[in-house]
């Protein structure tokens, strides 16, 4: 099959609707740029990072059908690129029955990901993969119940959240009251339900990249990570595994992948602890721990993600070597100013993202930091020394 790509702005024109324009959508955004596309960004504030690199930008609450619908009828886009797990999904499922769009990876992988039962009950119940043990409740005597099954250490999360919000580990049952009380409040869609899992001793845990493209499955050199406060701090690859610990790994994120369908890039969550893998959870999208593979590969994920959903071909990618990132984090209120940006990549093999939002207030991720080593540790050593050379202002 030939594929053909228009001209922006023009009737010719190849257009893609990105749900979300965070710094991941801004960097796929940049690369459906560099193939011609034209990209609308969307999100709910404005100047959002990939509005910036975008032909257009629409300011709506993705949560609300309505809204989101009319953005879809305006725009017409051959494809509807979710980056969030927080949208109204009935639309998507409604946009792709009608032929109107392609949603990314498929309407019914982000209606499964867009809260952590959908997928896990696919994950361990139906295709009887390897997880956590875990229970699902709604009330305060069901959670301490399911805390009395599982044993403490156990971890509760609000069943729709991200980046470790609502989520807590309870280690004494002295701690449940306080750990109800966070899911609760921390919960995205303002339900009470959360998942409490088993707590796993993991050795350490990866991403998998996996990218599902016209000719087949290709699976990324794993991506270790370390998070804090389920939010991710570091990332670098390859992580050394074993082969075992591997090749389970790569059937689990197969089958999970299969069974959400579609094309596209999607982060498998795994813990490895020894030759034993668990799967933890997965985004049918390029994954933040992914941001090393802007300098690790000579494609990024955000560049596979484009070529997979154009439907053009992925036949190899290219390791440069060890590499590692280090998110960097601003806390407080105000604009954010960065200064010390020359000191951050001033050593060879270094790079960073300054994403451009627009406001923090409380803590959030305001750049990433890049670089590549001899190997994983020198990579490490020098994407932290980078994030420490960044001096953020809020002014
Ligand atoms: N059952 C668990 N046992 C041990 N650590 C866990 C468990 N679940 C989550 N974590 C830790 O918390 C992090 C965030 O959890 P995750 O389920 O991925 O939430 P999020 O959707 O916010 O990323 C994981 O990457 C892992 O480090
Ligand atoms: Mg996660």
């Amino acid at each position: 099959m030939t594929v053909t790509l228009g001209t922006p702005l023009t009737p010719t024109a190849t257009r893609a609707v990105l749900l979300g324009s965070g710094e991941l959508g801004k960097e796929v955004a940049i690369e459906l740029a560099r193939l011609g596309v034209e990209v609308i960004a969307v999100d709910r504030y404005p100047h959002a990072p990939a509005m910036s690199v975008a032909h257009r930008a629409h300011v709506v609450d993705m949560l609300d059908p309505v809204a989101l619908r009319a953005v879809i009828d305006a725009e017409r886009p051959h494809l509807v690129i979710p980056e969030i797990e927080a949208i109204a999904t009935q639309v998507l499922a409604e946009v792709e029955e009608s032929g109107l769009s392609t949603v990314i990876p498929t309407a019914r992988a982000t209606i499964l990901t867009m809260d952590r039962e959908g997928i896990r009950r696919l994950a361990a119940e139906e295709l009887g993969l390897p997880t956590s043990p875990y229970r699902f409740v709604d009330t305060r005597d069901d959670f301490a119940a399911a805390v009395a099954e599982l044993g403490t250490p156990c971890v509760v999360k609000p069943v729709m959240s991200s980046s470790g919000k609502g989520q807590s580990v309870v280690r004494t049952p002295a701690y449940i009251d306080a750990a109800w009380t966070y899911a609760v409040e921390g919960g995205r869609a303002g339900g009470s339900r959360v998942i409490v899992e088993g707590f796993v001793d993991f050795d350490y845990e990866i991403t998998l990249l996996t990218v599902r493209h016209a000719g087949g499955v290709t699976f990324l050199p794993p991506v270790g990570h370390t998070q804090v406060d389920g939010d991710y701090r570091e990332s670098w690859q390859p992580q050394e595994m074993s082969e075992s610990a591997l090749a389970e790994s790569r059937r689990i994120a197969g089958a999970v992948t299969e069974a959400l369908g579609g094309r596209g890039v999607f982060g498998v969550e795994l813990f490895v602890a020894g030759d034993r893998v668990l799967f933890s959870e997965v985004s049918p999208r390029p994954h933040d721990t992914g941001l090393v593979t802007l300098v690790s590969q000579d494609l990024s994920e955000f560049a596979l993600h484009a070529r997979a959903i154009l439907g053009l071909p992925v036949p190899g990618v290219l390791s440069l070597g060890a590499a590692a990132s280090c998110a960097v984090l601003a806390e407080g209120s105000g604009v954010p100013v960065f200064a010390g940006v020359d000191d951050a990549v001033a050593e060879p093999g270094t790079d960073v993202r300054l994403f451009g939002k627009p406001r923090v207030e409380g803590r959030r991720r305001v750049a990433v930091t890049l670089a590549r080593g001899e190997d994983v540790a020198q990579a490490r050593e020098k994407a932290r020394a980078s994030a420490s050379a960044l001096r953020i202002e809020l002014a």
